[in-house]
């Protein structure tokens, strides 16, 4: 067993202590969905008790660090380190008591990401990497898929949301994709495990617009440390900043990228 960086231990007991609080109110929801109101109001307030907790343990053991979180916004301290954090990342999923969501956290030194964690409460599983010292699943080293036919290839994506002012292009993305692959593209809603699953080679790729710094920031160095692929549409690396990613094994980046600009 590999021994972690004090961030990672920071990240892991900052996930673990929120997971306790999601894998309960993911139970209360369960029962929820069968009430006429609905859950709606019980997510949005659990969303907001599973931020308070991760930016409580991780303000806890590193006060100096800045903080940008989905719920909260920006806590501006010391701008060389930043955590970048999604309490539940595929909420959809969780109002709807489908079982597929994570905590994602993402690290930032001097305005690189420098390690990440995303940790899915209800399968276990927790993908972690630091720059440098690649990227595991429960202290297990994962690698990025080999395979080279985009044809055999698994991809996922997401959106469009039904606010997206791109609804048209994303859909003419799916299409194209959908005549140049021969298992129907997967959306299962939650970005950052989709990133996860391109790192563990169940995905061979993935792309997506629309997507904020939280649902990526941890994603990026996890598929980057499994020897994968991210980029923005051009190739280039303005994915942050263009909203928009591809992710993939290395062999079938330059076809995304072509069916992306055909
Ligand atoms: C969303 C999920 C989803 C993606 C959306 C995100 P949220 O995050 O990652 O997969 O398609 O673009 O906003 O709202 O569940 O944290
Ligand atoms: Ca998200
Ligand atoms: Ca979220």
């Amino acid at each position: 067993m590999r021994l972690n960086s004090a961030n990672i231990n920071v990240m892991v007991k900052a996930c673990r202590k929120a997971a306790k609080t999601i894998i309960r109110d993911f139970g209360e929801i369960e029962k929820l969905q069968i009430s006429v109101k609905g859950p709606g109001d019980f997510v949005t307030a659990s969303d907001k008790k599973v931020e308070k907790i991760i930016v409580d343990e991780l303000q806890k053991a590193r006060p100096s660090y800045s903080i940008l979180s989905e719920e909260c916004g920006e806590i501006k301290k010391d701008q060389s380190f930043k955590w970048i954090i999604d309490p539940i990342d595929g909420t959809s999923n969780f109002l709807h008591g489908l079982p597929h969501f994570a905590i994602s956290i993402g690290l930032e030194h001097e305005n690189e990401i420098i390690s990440g964690i995303i940790y899915d409460p209800i399968k276990d599983e927790m993908f972690t990497a630091e720059k440098g010292n690649g990227s595991y699943i429960n202290n297990q080293r994962i690698r990025v898929s080999s395979r080279s036919k985009l044809k055999d290839c698994l991809i996922s994506t997401g959106g469009p949301r039904y606010i997206s002012d791109k609804k048209d292009v994303i859909l003419e993305e799916y299409k194209k994709f959908t005549s140049k692959v021969n298992i129907p593209v997967r959306k299962f809603g939650s970005g950052s495990l989709d990133l996860a699953y391109v790192a563990a080679g169940r995905f061979d790729g993935y792309w997506q617009r629309d997507l904020h710094y939280w649902d990526i920031a941890a994603g990026i160095i996890i598929v980057k440390e499994a020897g994968g692929f991210i980029t923005d549409f051009n190739g280039g690396n303005e994915f942050i900043k263009n909203k928009s990613i591809i992710a993939s094994n290395s062999k079938i980046n330059k076809e995304m990228i072509e069916i992306l600009n055909s």
